[in-house]
């Protein structure tokens, strides 16, 4: 990266010492992946966010939805900056709260609202996590999803007056389809019977009343653009040219990829399988592209390859670019705030009730 650019970030830095933490996903660029004081996958960064009290500015190396949860889980004293307002996330806006309003309308004229736990995933904007915790759901994360999946199962037993039957809880999963059907099919013993996928375009999510009835799962139907270009086809040429080699990929690929991996998980998880690994051995991942080539780079005594042979990167993280960071820093340094991602109140209250309810997962 730009040498002029990497000196002023530093000192952008420096100047601003405690008062800035850096946070960045794995995802980012390692053009500013080095000047984040931490790094993470959603779940530790939204920790790391609320155990930071004393940093006046979080700059959040990441995508929206990210900096919105920190801007929630911080004080009200402290300042998200987002350094380029146009890194989003695709996922995240395949669920609008309208839509979602919309779908629990419908469980409510079934009777089924009553005995349904909202679950979002943790990709998704302020106001859906805003109505998950409006009715006593839990936000997950891909590191966490089958403890927030146990839970709601538990929660829905509580209901009162609820029949055998009704007992037998169902979830509305938000807005991740895979990660939904990853985990309750291959984490938690449901078949894909059990699952029904509700298009938010279609009348009555394109199911039956009766579909909507006998769901364990009702699965929105969103998905990763970047993880959806993982194929089976994939991993069955890649066990071919590699013999011997380890498929590990992300719970956002598609459900037949996941079931053709020896090893699924979140980016944490994908880096410290990589760390455990022994020497010599061939690992295919199915992640994002810059996580993958710094791992490649990092285990230079391993065989560490791309799942994929097209370039896939995520393109809204890629937008958080070095200049963006040196800009925001700067901006900071000169007494302004650029960028900050603020939730309002009453949202952010709502959203906070489903957050903790996630920090709190055993
Ligand atoms: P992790 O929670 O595994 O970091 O993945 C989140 C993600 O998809 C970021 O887009
Ligand atoms: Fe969203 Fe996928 Fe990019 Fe993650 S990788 S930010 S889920 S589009």
């Amino acid at each position: 990266s730009d040498p002029g650019l990497v000196e002023r970030a530093a000192a952008a830095k420096a100047a601003l010492g405690d008062r800035v933490f850096v946070l960045g996903h794995h995802y980012q660029r390692d053009e500013v992946i080095q000047f984040a004081d931490v790094t993470g996958d959603s779940f530790k960064l939204a920790r790391e966010a609320a155990a930071r009290p004393d940093a006046e500015f979080i700059v959040f190396c990441g995508v929206h939805f990210m900096a919105e949860s920190a801007d929630i889980l911080t004080t009200d004293a402290q300042r998200v900056v987002l350094p380029d307002l146009a890194a989003g996330c695709s996922m995240a806006d395949m669920a609008v709260l309208e839509q979602v309003e919309q779908c629990w309308d419908l469980l409510t004229d079934l009777g089924i609202a009553g005995s349904t736990v909202p679950v979002t995933y943790m990709n998704s904007s302020a106001d859906i996590k805003g109505f998950v915790g409006r009715n006593g759901g839990v936000v997950c994360t891909s590191s966490n999803a089958k403890r927030a999946l146990d839970w709601a199962f538990e929660q829905g037993e509580k209901v009162p007056g609820a029949d055998a039957k009704q007992s037998a809880t169902k979830v509305l999963f938000l807005p991740d389809q895979h990660l939904g059907r990853n985990t309750a099919v291959l984490e938690m013993g449901y078949s894909l019977d059990d699952c029904v996928l509700y298009d938010p375009h279609k009348p009555n999510g394109g199911l039956t009343d009766q579909q909507l009835r006998d769901a364990k799962m009702i699965l929105w139907r969103g998905h990763c653009s970047v993880h959806g270009r993982f194929t089976y086809e994939n991993v069955v040429a890649m066990r071919e040219q590699v013999p011997g080699v380890n498929i590990l990929v992300h719970p956002e690929c598609r459900h037949e990829v996941v079931t053709a991996a020896d090893y699924v998980g979140s980016t944490e998880y994908i880096i410290k399988t990589l760390d455990a690994a022994p020497a010599g051995s061939a690992w295919a991942v199915g992640t994002e592209l810059n996580l993958v080539r710094r791992l490649a780079a990092a285990h230079p005594d391993k065989q560490v390859m791309f799942l994929e042979k097209t370039v896939c990167y995520c393109s809204t993280m890629n937008r958080i670019d070095l200049p963006h960071l040196v800009w925001a820093l700067e901006e900071l340094v000169a007494g302004r705030v650029p960028n900050q991602i603020t939730v309002d109140p009453d949202t952010a209250h709502h959203a906070r009730v489903a957050l903790d309810q996630m920090l709190a997962l055993p």
